[in-house]
């Protein structure tokens, strides 16, 4: 199947079967996909933990609006952002380049110092949001993933972080929650959405030319 054809089959599915549980080889290649998401300077300001013990969903789904998709799915991804960017952080990611490529390059050292001098003194929150978004491009890839796997899946942001991040212990991590993503397979008989269509705006409408 075209991928696009998989990303129309896919939805932000409401009802999840507990019966089925999603095989461990696609949940590897679905948290892959976050993996290999591109980020700002390579610094993969970001982390997936991978939730399948069933009292920690259930305190979860408890600060997420009571969302059963996360227990009745069989896993829950939960993506979080680094809390800020350190000096220790950005040189940790720059000696492991290096340390991978096997070499050091003037340019690319240079490119360390601009970010040195310009992330670590800035406000926290700042630096937080902007690991956020580079949470997002990860959980963007994880939900293209799970369609092209035949995995159901449902991105959610109705939660409580802080709530999320302390059932976690994210915070001794440095670590804050942004994103959910239960997986599993959809129960289309109780899924109010599974039959609706897919609602999109017009391409003439979401796409300027400028030729
Ligand atoms: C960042 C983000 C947060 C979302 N949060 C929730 C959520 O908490 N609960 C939920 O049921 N759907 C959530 N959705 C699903 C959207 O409502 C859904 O993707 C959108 O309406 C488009 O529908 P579709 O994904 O079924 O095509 C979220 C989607 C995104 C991308």
């Amino acid at each position: 199947m075209p991928l696009l054809d998989k990303l129309n089959w896919r939805y932000a599915t409401k009802k999840m079967d507990p019966a089925k549980a999603v095989a461990q080889d696609k949940v590897e290649r679905i948290v892959e996909a976050a993996r290999l998401a591109p980020t700002s300077s390579g610094l993969q300001p970001f982390e997936v933990i991978v939730v399948t013990n069933p009292a920690l969903r259930a305190r979860i789904q408890a600060v997420a609006w009571n969302q059963a998709q996360i227990t009745e799915g069989s896993h829950l991804l939960v993506f979080a952002a680094w809390d800020n960017y350190t000096a220790e952080r950005i040189n940790a990611m720059f000696d492991y380049t290096n340390q991978v490529r096997g070499f050091t390059n003037e340019g690319w050292e240079a490119y360390r110092q601009k970010l040195l001098a310009a992330y670590p003194g800035r406000d926290p929150q700042v630096n937080f949001e902007h690991a956020a978004r580079q949470a997002y491009i990860g959980f963007g890839a994880s939900v293209i993933a799970a369609a092209f796997e035949g995995v159901d899946a449902t991105p959610m942001e109705g939660f409580d972080p802080a709530a999320v991040d302390e059932i976690l212990g994210l915070q001794a991590r440095g670590l804050k929650s942004v994103t959910l993503l239960p997986l599993g397979y959809r129960q289309e008989s109780g899924d109010w959405l599974a039959k609706l269509q897919k609602v999109r705006r017009p391409r003439e409408q979401f796409v300027t030319e400028m030729n």
